[in-house]
């Protein structure tokens, strides 16, 4: 089974994913972040996340969100430029924002701009698309309204994380309409959704053996060496997994003490990492780290922290 490292706006840009994949790796393709369109413009810290120049993942694989052909094209000029050869579309983004606009799984309840988005697909030819999808955006059957037009459109694979736009992240994943989606879907299918283990891997490949990959969120955030303990068929020690964490957020460091300017734009960069890496340290070392009000500060609080774990 492949393992996919998700794309998660504000974490897996692309300094995360040169130094994750320098320290740990263990992935098989690594997703950025999604790119949109809007007012006539790509921002450019989007364009920045995807050049070429910036990244150093061989296997990245960009993913643009849109509701129409109109705002498609211009990301897959861009992307086509900087030399990628595949794109991953968003249909599970559940951002109110994003969403209302139909974009991610906001464009799910309508068949009509999926069909426009998919047409888009047959006539890029020259790109291998696949797409992330939630089941629906607040029915968990909307699915298999599209189901058709996704197998008879050229996709490399289908990424499902079973949960409603609506429920953002809240309700626990829906395995049972997940399983009815692998049934439907003739293309290969990728399993996303709350994997935080080894063992919820290992479960999920049990239960699912035609799986092509799983992608991994916010357990590869909290432990950056999932992708590693499935290749490896054990579990990092904790000893082992600060040492490389320690060197993971040195090097984050390195890059963003250079690119940020003063405490408050770097502490807002580094400190977000914290709310999911290493779930498990102790509580009061991880409150000193989200409480540093300055770099000295907050680097003390990260050498006690990594050194406790
Ligand atoms: C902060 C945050 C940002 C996200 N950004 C994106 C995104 O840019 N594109 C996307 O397809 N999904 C995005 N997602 C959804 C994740 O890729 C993933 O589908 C979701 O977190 C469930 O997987 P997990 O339980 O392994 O994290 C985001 C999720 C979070 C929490």
């Amino acid at each position: 089974m492949k393992i996919y490292s998700a794309p998660l706006q504000g974490f897996t840009e692309a300094v995360w994913r040169n130094v994750h994949n320098e320290v740990f790796g263990g992935i098989d393709d690594y997703y950025t972040p999604f790119l949109r369109y809007e007012h006539s413009e790509i921002r450019s810290k989007d364009i920045r996340d995807v050049e070429r120049r910036n990244n150093a993942v061989e296997n990245l694989v960009p993913q643009i969100i849109a509701a129409t052909p109109e705002e498609m094209r211009p990301l897959l000029e861009l992307i086509r430029n900087e030399g990628y050869k595949r794109v991953d579309i968003n249909m599970g983004c559940s951002f109110p924002l994003q969403a209302r606009k139909k974009h991610g799984a906001g464009i799910l309840p309508h068949s009509d701009l999926v069909a426009g988005i998919l047409e888009e697909v047959k006539r890029n030819d020259d790109i291998v698309f696949s797409i992330k999808m939630r089941l629906g955006w607040n029915d968990k059957h909307e699915w298999q309204a599209l189901m058709e037009m996704i197998n008879d459109t050229p996709l490399s694979h289908v990424t499902m994380h079973p949960r409603l736009g609506v429920e953002q992240y809240k309700k626990p994943v829906d395995i049972d309409a997940f399983r009815e989606f692998y049934d439907a879907c003739k293309h290969p299918v990728v399993y996303n959704g709350d994997l935080l283990t080894l063992q919820d891997i290992q479960r999920v490949e049990n239960e699912f053996p035609e799986l092509d990959g799983i992608m991994l969120g916010r357990g590869l955030l909290a432990n950056p060496a999932l992708g590693l303990e499935y290749s490896a068929g054990k579990e990092m020690s904790n000893k082992e997994l600060a040492i490389s964490v320690r060197k993971m957020h040195d090097k984050m460091h390195d890059v963003m003490a250079q690119r940020l300017q003063g405490n408050t734009q770097y502490l807002n960069k580094l400190k977000p990492y914290w709310e999911y890496l290493l779930p498990d340290m102790q509580k009061r070392d991880k409150k000193a780290i989200l409480k540093a009000a300055t770099i000295e500060k907050y680097m003390y609080a990260v050498n006690d922290g990594l050194a406790n774990y």
